[in-house]
This record gives C-alpha cells, sequence and structure tokens, in this order.
C-alpha cells in the first residue's frame, strides 16, 4: 500500500480525498492537522496525523516525508504565497532519496507530487479549450489567468520543472460543490438573508457579473479524480500529467433561480459586478472547458451530474453548514 501524506487533510477536498484513499483498502494516508482538534478528526477517519509541523519550512516537510516513508505527497492547501516553499520541500526529500540511493549505486521509484491548482489560470477564454491548452502563455493562451491566481501558471510549470526527481501530476478542479459549497456562499448568501428576512421585498444584490459562466465539480468526484491521477503518478499519465476537472458549466442566471426556488424566495435578483475584487473576479470566469482527457487518461468519470436538477440537494447541505 503505497504511503500518502495529503496537505490539508482537514481540509474540503483533502478530507474528501483521504476519505476515498482509506476506503479503497489500496493506500495508508498521512494527514496534516493544524490543531487537535483537526488531528482527532484525521484519526477518527484513520488517517494519520502530523501536527504541529510547518510544512511551508523545506527542512521540516522533507524530513516529515522521510521519516513516515511517503511514497506520494498531494498539496491540497491552497496556499499562495508558500505554494513555492512546500513544492521546495517535496524536491528537497525527493533529491535526498535519490542521492542516498545512488551512492550504493541504486535507483528507486520517484516520490510521487500532486499539485491542486484550478480551471481559474484560464481566465474566461476566448474560444473553447482543453487542459492541452497552454497557460500564462502571452502568445498562446485563449485567455489571461484570473488576477487571483496570476501567479499560479508559473508554480505549475516549476512543479512540471521538478520532474526529473519527482512523478507529478497536477489537477485543475473547477468550483467546487457539495457539503459546504463554501466557495458559493458569495453568491447564495444574500439570498438565504432574504429568505431569513421574510418582510423582506428589496433586490437582493450578488457581487458577480450577470454574464458569469461557471465549471462544476462535486467535490467527491474531484477526490476521485484525485485518486485516479494518485494511483497513476508512477508513469501512467503520459507526458502532460496536468488535468480539468469539469462536470458541467453553468450560467449564474440559472443557478440564481435555482437556488432562489430551493430557499422559496421570489425577491428580483441584481448582478452588481465584481468591485474590483480579485476572488470575485474569478468566480466570475467564463469557463469553456470540459474534462475529456480526465476520463481518457485517467478512467475518469464524475458520479454527480445534473447539477441545477438536483440543487435543492445541495442548497439544503449548504444552508445546514452555514
Ligand atoms: C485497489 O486496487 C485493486 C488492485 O489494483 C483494484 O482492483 C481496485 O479497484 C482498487 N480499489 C479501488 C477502490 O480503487
Ligand atoms: C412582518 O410584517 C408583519 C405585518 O406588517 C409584522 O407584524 C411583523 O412584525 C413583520 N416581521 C418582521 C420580522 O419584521
Amino acid at each position: 500500500m503505497p504511503n500518502v501524506l495529503i496537505l490539508g487533510a482537514s481540509g474540503y477536498v483533502g478530507l474528501a480525498l483521504c476519505q476515498s484513499l482509506v476506503s479503497s483498502g489500496n493506500h495508508t494516508v498521512w494527514g496534516t492537522a493544524r490543531s487537535a482538534e483537526k488531528a482527532k478528526l484525521l484519526l477518527q477517519n484513520e488517517i494519520a496525523p502530523i501536527t504541529d509541523a510547518d510544512i511551508t519550512k523545506p527542512e521540516t516537510l522533507s524530513t516529515i516525508i522521510a521519516e513516515n516513508n511517503i511514497d506520494i505527497v498531494v498539496d491540497t492547501t491552497s496556499a499562495y504565497e508558500q505554494a513555492a516553499q512546500i513544492l521546495q520541500g517535496v524536491v528537497k526529500a525527493a533529491t535526498a532519496r535519490r542521492d542516498t540511493l545512488a551512492k550504493e549505486n541504486l535507483v528507486g521509484p520517484k516520490l510521487g507530487f500532486v499539485y491542486c491548482s484550478g480551471t481559474w489560470v484560464y481566465g474566461s477564454p476566448s474560444e473553447r479549450i482543453t487542459d492541452l491548452t497552454p497557460v500564462g502563455s502571452a502568445s498562446l493562451s485563449k485567455g489571461k489567468p484570473a488576477t487571483a491566481v496570476a501567479w499560479r501558471p508559473a508554480h505549475e510549470q516549476a512543479v512540471l520543472a521538478a520532474r526529473d526527481v519527482l512523478d507529478v501530476a497536477i489537477m485543475r478542479p473547477s468550483a467546487i460543490y457539495g457539503r459546504a459549497s463554501w466557495i458559493f456562499s458569495t453568491w447564495w448568501g444574500g439570498i438565504l438573508k432574504a429568505k431569513k428576512d421574510k418582510n423582506c421585498t428589496d433586490t437582493i444584490t450578488i457581487p458577480a457579473d450577470s454574464t458569469a459562466r461557471t465549471g462544476t465539480v462535486h467535490v467527491d468526484d474531484v477526490a476521485s479524480g484525485f485518486h485516479a491521477a494518485i494511483d497513476r503518478i508512477n508513469g501512467g499519465l503520459g507526458s502532460w500529467p496536468v488535468f480539468d476537472l469539469v462536470t458541467e458549466t453553468i450560467g449564474i442566471q440559472d443557478m440564481t433561480e435555482g437556488v432562489k426556488a430551493a430557499l422559496g424566495v421570489d425577491a428580483k435578483v441584481e448582478y452588481t459586478g465584481t468591485h474590483g475584487n480579485a476572488f470575485l473576479e474569478a468566480l466570475s470566469l467564463v469557463c469553456r472547458n470540459e474534462a475529456t482527457r480526465a476520463r481518457t487518461v485517467l478512467g475518469w468519470g464524475p458520479n454527480r451530474k445534473a447539477f441545477v436538477l438536483n440543487l435543492p440537494v445541495y442548497v439544503r447541505a449548504w444552508e445546514a453548514a452555514q
């Protein structure tokens, strides 16, 4: 059973992935936890917690990898500034392992590294794209990365450049829903407020562009996509180990009407734009891709489809999580 270390194990994607790996019976899972409470949550899920560790210190992360005989590291932290330091720690561990073996004239398997990126790196492309379309290129990209993730194409390149010592995969999920659906609170929050505030006939304002068309994917399907990449990481991903995970694209107006119906609200809605806020801007992108390579290369297929049809289930789960 490969030993997998999940950075961000108690997070939204991290926990779903841990559960998928543990329940397959094919992986032993370690996870980083930032508090005693989170460590307990991991233990209850049969995950070995790593507590009190500053994983942004390359020395610390490298030691954790070596001491626990980790084979594959998955970065689901969504760390922005520290993403490079995390990669450095993983490369350090991989290099040390390779060099130790080399002293005895041995080679071993490479350490695996899976990085959680996202479809925001495409921006709002001018035409239909796939995960083979270059991102961050002034001449060949079809869109400009969202400001919030302007740094990310360069980080993806750094991950790919580390392939001399690592087997890597880069996963790009679109906006993730299911259970807490936290990312959609920005769009759905005003509608819930209108529900609570029964007498309110005011127009609901949503801080988004009315043209927004977001890619969506359920959190469990994100987990199965990562899981499939982990199972194929030692050479089974081909020469371009970069995969979009998108199930559907949904226009914001369809989504809003669905959420209003689910919450029994029928006030008018106004889309007030993204106010120069980088996060709101990223949410309002127009998604023009689909995940065919994840299907053909990873054998991935989402189980949760028909987002709008099943929206009442997701809205109730989200409401309960507020
Ligand atoms: C676990 O590994 C076995 C053997 O490789 C495979 O047949 C099985 O599908 C895996 N289980 C899951 C849930 O991935
Ligand atoms: C709603 O309106 C009714 C009738 O005008 C009033 O009696 C009630 O107090 C109002 N409720 C709230 C929560 O404002």
